[in-house]
């Protein structure tokens, strides 16, 4: 048996700071109390610490397979364990499309044998694969995952009735991206008029708008509840989006969730003057205003979750013109330290960043044993330095494939000092360990 025994450190979790020991025997956690003596293995002092527990992000895009010159399973999620993020859920537009069930379990035995942080893959959903959706398990696949607007890899469900046939007939989670197509596509068409070839990256939040948002979410919260599916909408990007969720019920009780993204949280419509086609995502940075809603809406708690919709693109890619660059960033590596930065300007509590990044993923897919520090739950934790000496993001050190960041010259003074998984040192003073790896995750249902 191998154990770990991290000590002196103040452990973030639950509501509340607690300065307590934790022991680790294989892969859980046995103990958590005041000065435990028992002998371990590997003694790991964290004196000055933050011990959180592992990032579970709910949206990443990791490449693999098909897209594989942009990123790939291994150097994502290795990316992700020296972030911190020891857990990820992986969306099927990879090439060929997670649409079938087959084709959905060869991204899981990929990752069996390659992934540095535990996973899941969502299961998509077309116009046409309804058969192949009912067959998903859920047991170990986190959900179904529609595009009701296009995206990097054309996944767009826009066929009503089957929507609708879809949202009836299945009890799995599903997620949505929501940009209403039609206002897109007559927002793109305006704007080729006015600009010709040469559309410049600040017309992205209008032609990617927010009404486009507001149009598609309502829409999809309107048939969940007509339906009773379960509904979480991903990236919300517009203030008027968030009165089209609760906080007057505990999560475990709701049907309708909502995930945002750090960019969202981060930047506003002033920064592609100087950022250009690096923050381009879809669905688009919005302006100032919709961001400052959006974080009231995730400190109230109508907004669940924080994710990255991490999704890496060449820097030849991005540094196309505007129609051509595609859209989506890598942000898995800096969105623990990225939103701990921001608890440090006293925007958010460490106590919140853990409910909206650990433990409200795991309540909202119902992830077994993982998203808390507690006894009997799987050791996955985030050792972090708050007070680390000033450094800058650059080139050189992202570990993404595609080898750039949106953050690069962001400085920090947050750092992600060790990542423990499964109950093993997996990542230590930014070297990520070579011989660990990643298991599947699974669901209580
Ligand atoms: O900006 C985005 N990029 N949004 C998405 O939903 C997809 C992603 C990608 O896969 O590139």
């Amino acid at each position: 048996m191998s154990t770990i025994l991290i000590k002196n450190g103040t452990i973030v979790n639950e509501g509340a700071l607690l300065k307590a020991d934790i022991l680790i025997e294989n892969e859980l956690i046995s103990k958590i109390d005041t000065q435990i003596t028992t002998q371990a293995d590997k003694v790991i002092d964290a004196t000055g610490l933050h011990i959180f527990p592992g990032v579970i992000d709910d949206q990443v895009h990791f490449r693999e397979p098909g897209l594989t010159h942009k990123g790939n399973i291994a150097t994502e999620s290795k990316a992700a364990i020296a972030g911190g993020v020891t857990s990820f859920i992986e969306q099927p537009n990879t090439v060929p499309n997670a649409v079938t069930q087959e084709i959905l379990e060869e991204k899981y035995q990929i990752a069996a044998q390659t992934s540095y942080a535990n996973f899941s893959f969502m299961m998509g959903g077309t116009n046409d694969n309804l058969e192949e959706i009912l067959k998903t398990n859920p047991r170990n696949v986190a959900g179904i995952k529609l595009f009701l607007g296009s995206s990097t890899g054309n996944m767009l469900v826009d066929n009503e009735a089957v929507l609708e046939k879809i949202f009836s007939s299945t009890k799995m989670l599903i997620a949505v991206h929501c940009e209403d197509e039609q206002t897109i596509r007559e927002n793109l068409a305006a704007a080729k008029e006015q600009f010709g070839d040469d559309i410049p990256v600040t017309q992205h939040p209008i032609i990617r708008s927010a009404q486009a948002c507001y149009k598609s979410s309502s829409k999809a919260i309107e048939l969940a509840k007509k339906t009773g599916a379960r509904l979480h909408v991903f990236h919300i990007s517009t203030g008027i989006e968030t009165d089209l969720f609760r906080n007057d019920i505990p999560l475990e009780e709701k049907l309708i969730t909502a995930e945002v993204c750090v960019h969202h949280l981060l930047f506003s419509d002033e920064d592609y003057n100087t950022k250009g086609n690096f923050i381009k995502w879809n669905p688009a940075v919005k302006s100032a205003a919709d961001r400052a809603q959006i974080w009231q809406a995730l400190l109230d708690d109508r907004i669940d979750v924080i994710a990255t919709d991490h999704a890496p693109h060449t820097l030849e890619e991005k540094s196309q013109k505007y129609a051509q660059a595609p859209s989506g960033g890598p942000l898995v590596q800096h969105s623990l330290i990225t939103m701990l930065e921001f608890a440090k300007e006293g925007k958010i509590s460490l106590e919140k960043v853990a409910q909206k990044m650990m433990h409200n993923p795991a309540i909202l897919f119902k992830i077994e044993k993982r998203g808390f520090i507690k006894e009997g739950f799987f050791a996955d934790l985030a050792l972090v330095d708050l007070n680390a000496e000033k450094w800058t993001v650059t080139k050189e050190n992202v570990l993404y494939k595609c080898g750039w960041s949106p953050l690069e010259g962001k400085e920090f003074t947050t750092k992600v000092v060790s990542t423990v998984l499964n109950g093993n040192l997996a990542m230590e003073n930014g070297i990520v360990a070579e011989n660990c790896y990643g298991k599947r995750l699974l669901f209580n249902r």
